[in-house]
């Protein structure tokens, strides 16, 4: 006789599974649309090409980080200035203001402008 108790559970381990398998990739950053992010939040301060230069960037002193050589500094360094802004000068805290799955998809975006 088949124990079909067991393949209840198989089922519902392979549906956990999958569940588990979608959460995570559904967290994963995606620089694609961390652009979009970036030129509704960030572009006006660091410009297009993220090198400090943007409409309103400009105007700021001190002037907003060239992102080109943040790829310097580490992720956790980047994503708790984008969190908690810099006290000080014109870059404003995102905390609150944008998800978390937003700021990690910014950041990796940002890391994109790095070279
Ligand atoms: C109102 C203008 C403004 C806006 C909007 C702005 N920033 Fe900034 N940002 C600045 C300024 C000013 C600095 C500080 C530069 C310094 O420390 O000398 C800065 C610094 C940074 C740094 C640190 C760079 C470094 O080299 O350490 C990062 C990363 C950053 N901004 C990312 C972002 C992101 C991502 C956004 C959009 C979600 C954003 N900024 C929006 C003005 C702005």
């Amino acid at each position: 006789m088949v124990d079909y108790r067991f393949s209840y559970l198989l089922t519902a381990l392979i549906l956990i599974f999958f569940l588990w398998v979608h959460s995570v990739l559904g967290v994963e950053a995606d620089p694609g649309e961390g652009k979009v992010v970036y030129e509704m939040k960030c572009l006006t301060c660091h410009g297009p090409k993220g090198k400090g230069d943007g409409p309103t960037g400009k105007f700021l002193m001190p002037p907003p980080g060239n992102l080109t050589t943040a790829g310097a500094k580490s992720a956790e360094e980047l994503r708790n200035t984008i969190r908690n802004g810099r006290a000080g000068t014109g870059m404003p805290p995102f905390r609150g203001i944008l998800s978390e799955k937003e700021i990690e998809d910014v950041l990796a975006y940002v890391r994109t402008l790095a070279n």
